[in-house]
């Protein structure tokens, strides 16, 4: 299931390269857009926002209307599920999302993982009128966080920690975690499914701590959990295509790309366009990869590597994004900036 319909990112994402690439930057809705903070003083909280169609469907919609993106982001959020799953999630301001920590996988799991995705229905709604508004070449991207990335929340209770915690579980209780991913791949599986039914045109799929990890341990803890998730999608029916962002694979790149089925990769501010195209098969869609911290500074520097990198990957599939999220205080003009060089050359 899955309409892809006619935009010029599917075409993309379906291996065709584009004379000037699709654009689109992760984060794309948010705290750089003064028409979003003005949404957000209005909600109770964050998770209150998520779960008001009428406003997350106004903030996807926000950075379409003002730059044109080829591609809306859902507004929602990756720690969504484990909300869903019972866990309590709150984000605080200057301290990042707080999770209720588990110390086993029977904390995880009161919840049967279908029920879990049921209780995201204001999502889907949120998916489904943001479609009906969109215009029709605008792709809308849907999401969820990558089964280790999302168990990792739940292991460390919190977004600011060093993550040994969840690394030495992987080390030193790696059937404990295999099963707590499990279970968040079960209801990842539905929660995508919902989406792509309300008429998410692609997936993608954020894993957001994948960086510094020992190899056997990627591939254990991101290889293998993403590939049974894809294939999960793939078994349930999905067609549109997914999109992995494993943050800081760096070397394990090819292996990921080769082995979990996603039909495109993200990468990352460290991505080398010499080793993306030696080591990436040249018909596989890569997504990224400016550092949004470039974007905030603009100038000169700016122009040259936005050239750059649409030139490194001239010929082949590629969407221009962002290696990592845009920052609030990233300056308007040179998002427009951006737009311009890639449009107009
Ligand atoms: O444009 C979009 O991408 C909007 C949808 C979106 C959000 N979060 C909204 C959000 C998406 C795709 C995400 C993904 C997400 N969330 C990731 C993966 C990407 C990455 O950055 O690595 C992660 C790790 C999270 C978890 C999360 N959510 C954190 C760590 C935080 C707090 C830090 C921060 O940036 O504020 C959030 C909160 C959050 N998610 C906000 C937004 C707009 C800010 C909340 C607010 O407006 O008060």
């Amino acid at each position: 299931m899955g309409q892809t319909g006619t935009s010029k990112l599917i075409s993309v994402l379906g291996g065709t390269p584009a004379k000037r690439p699709p654009v689109w930057m992760m984060r794309q809705a948010g705290r750089h857009l003064p028409e979003y903070l003005e949404l957000r003083a209005r909600a109770r909280d964050f998770l209150d926002f998520c779960y008001t169609p009428s406003m997350a469907t106004e903030a996807t919609l926000q950075p379409v209307r003002r730059y044109g993106m080829d591609a809306a982001i859902l507004f929602a959020d990756i720690l969504l599920i484990l909300d869903a799953m019972g866990l309590g999630v709150e984000f605080e301001k200057g301290v990042g999302p707080i999770v209720q920590q588990i110390d086993s996988a029977a904390d995880l799991g009161t919840v049967p993982a279908q029920k879990a995705a049921d209780r995201l229905a204001p999502v889907y709604e949120t998916v489904s009128r943001v479609r009906a508004e969109l215009p029709r070449d605008t792709a809308l991207v849907g999401f969820a966080g990558s089964p280790w990335t999302v168990s990792l929340y739940a292991i460390e209770g919190r977004g600011k920690t060093d993550k040994s915690l969840a690394w030495r579980w992987a080390h030193g209780k790696p059937d404990e975690l295999a099963a707590v991913m499990d279970y968040v791949i079960e209801a990842t599986a539905h929660y995508l499914v919902r989406q792509v039914e309300a008429g998410a045109n692609a997936l993608m799929l954020f894993d957001s701590w994948a960086e510094g990890l020992p190899d056997n341990i990627f591939r254990e803890v991101i290889i293998r959990p993403t590939a049974k998730l894809v294939t999960l999608l793939r078994e349930m029916g999905v067609t549109v295509p997914v999109i992995g962002f494993p943050r800081g694979a760096a070397a394990m790149l090819p292996e990921y790309a080769e082995l979990t089925g996603v039909t495109a990769v993200g990468l990352d501010t460290a991505a080398v366009p010499s080793f993306v195209k030696a080591s990436l098969p040249a018909q596989m869609p890569v997504q990224g990869h400016l550092d949004p911290l470039l974007l905030i500074e603009g100038g000169e520097r700016l122009d040259a590597r936005v050239r750059e990198l649409v030139a490194a990957y001239q010929g082949r599939p590629h969407i221009f994004n962002l290696g990592h999220g845009i920052r609030p205080e990233t300056p308007i003009a040179n998002v427009e900036r951006v737009l311009k060089i890639i449009r107009e050359g």
